[in-house]
């Protein structure tokens, strides 16, 4: 399927003459219309509740549109505790599933009221000593070991993951909870990352509901909620096949019905975690091309880096590149498109096939809506880019503005050394 932007050439070159590139744009329209979708997928679950990964796309504007489709917020650290609740975000409506959890984070979710996700069976001695008790509600990750397939499909190693409790941890953890004060439970797991098939959610599902069952026959928990967390993806290739979040809703229903009413447990809500799927298609990276360079290869130079996304040169993640205006044209140059930094890993595109590149030409580099500009950094000193979001009615607000060198220099502030700079 041909990839389309979701903003125009004219559209970019006026916002350009606000806003210098590099930034990420972001489509409102687009956000609501997958968050009304996710919502009616899941809608025949009454308790059902999507708390939105703020970790993909820490950005509480982008945040506040999905809480108008009654999202809440997964947060795995202070800070992202400290924007939802700055949000006011507060409460049950917070998940904490994070992992090798400093106490001071758990105390700071215990205040807010969030409900903790435990990553791991000591934790419950360490969340006790850290805030005196153990909460009422709270929830345990799974992890089964060994790898998770479907069909014949390796989608990933949770062996080899750092994430979660074994089954006869979890266990355990159930019984000692309960005997601490804990009256009602959750199960958590995230088996595999960016799955583009619609089957993940609802073999994931059965994994949980099957052992949810279990878990209450033989600990007498109270299990409240299941919750599925992120891991449904989005199709960054032209040639995959999106998913269909009403039929994941349908398969996961499919489920719940053979699993969970039979067993007297068609109360139990569940929840997800999507990051990805939220935000992934609705966000782009917009950049200029600044150089050619023909030497071994052919090189075009933007001026945005890794520092801005860092996917492809972390895990050599495709993200599907538009030469704006030449959405048409044949693709007959091969090139290598990069940033500026002194890491050779710093390239949009190895060896892709695109229009011409001129210098001048807006390049959209396309689903980096979620773990985009969160995972940027500063190396080389280079900064984070402004965020910008595409209004239905087609005006343009920023929504983080880019940095500047006085937010590099700022934790020098305390040094007199640096006066001039900060
Ligand atoms: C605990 C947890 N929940 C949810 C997510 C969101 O995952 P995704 O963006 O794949 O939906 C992540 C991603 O790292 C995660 O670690």
């Amino acid at each position: 399927m041909k990839k389309q932007p979701f903003v125009t050439l004219e559209q970019l070159k006026e916002i350009t003459k606000t806003y210098p590139t590099p930034f990420y744009l972001y489509d409102e329209k687009g956000i609501r219309e997958n968050a009304k979708a996710l919502k009616e997928a899941f809608a025949w679950n009454p308790g059902y509740k999507e708390y939105f990964a703020v970790k993909a796309t820490p950005n509480p504007f982008l945040i506040n549109i999905l809480r108008e489709y009654g999202c809440g917020c997964d947060c795995s650290s202070m800070t992202e505790l400290m924007l939802s609740d700055a949000i006011g975000v507060k409460g049950e409506d917070i998940m904490f599933s994070s992992n090798d959890t400093p106490a001071e984070e758990f105390a700071y979710a215990a205040k807010l009221g969030a409900v903790i996700n435990l990553d791991d069976y000591t934790h419950i001695d360490f969340l006790e000593k850290t805030i005196g008790y153990i909460p009422e509600t709270i929830s345990c990750r799974f992890n089964p070991g060994g790898i998770f397939q479907i069909s014949n499909d390796i989608m990933d190693n949770p062996g080899d993951a750092k994430y979660g409790m074994t089954t006869e941890q979890l266990f355990d953890a159930y019984r000692v909870l309960k005997q601490k004060g804990a009256k009602h439970f959750g199960l958590h797991a995230f088996l595999a990352s960016n799955t583009v098939t619609n089957d993940y959610y609802p073999m994931l599902a059965k994994v949980l509901f099957e052992l949810a069952v279990r878990l209450k026959q033989e600990t007498g928990a109270d299990i409240r909620f299941i919750n599925l967390s992120g891991g449904i993806g989005i199709p960054y290739r032209p040639d995959q096949e999106p998913n269909d979040i009403r039929v994941i809703g349908e398969g996961v229903r499919k489920v719940y019905e053979e699993v969970l009413v039979p067993a007297g447990m068609g109360d139990v809500a569940i929840y997800t975690e999507l990051g990805r799927f939220m935000m992934g298609p609705y966000g782009c990276l917009v950049t200029k091309a600044i150089h050619e360079k023909h030497t071994y290869k052919e090189y075009i130079g933007v001026d945005a880096c890794a520092v801005n996304l860092m996917r492809p040169a972390m895990y050599g993640a495709y993200h599907h590149i538009t030469v704006m205006g030449k959405e048409d044209a044949p693709c007959d140059h091969t090139y290598d498109v990069t940033g500026s930094l002194c890491e050779n890993n710093d390239k949009f595109a190895i060896d892709r096939e695109l229009p011409k590149i001129d210098i001048g030409d807006l390049l959209v580099i396309h689903d980096t809506g979620a773990h985009g500009y969160a995972m940027g950094y500063n190396y080389n000193g280079k900064l984070k880019s402004a965020e910008l979001l595409l209004k239905e009615d087609g005006s343009v607000q920023l929504i983080r503005r880019a940095e500047t060198p006085k937010d590099y220099f700022a934790t020098f502030d305390c040094f007199d050394l640096v006066k001039g700079l900060v």
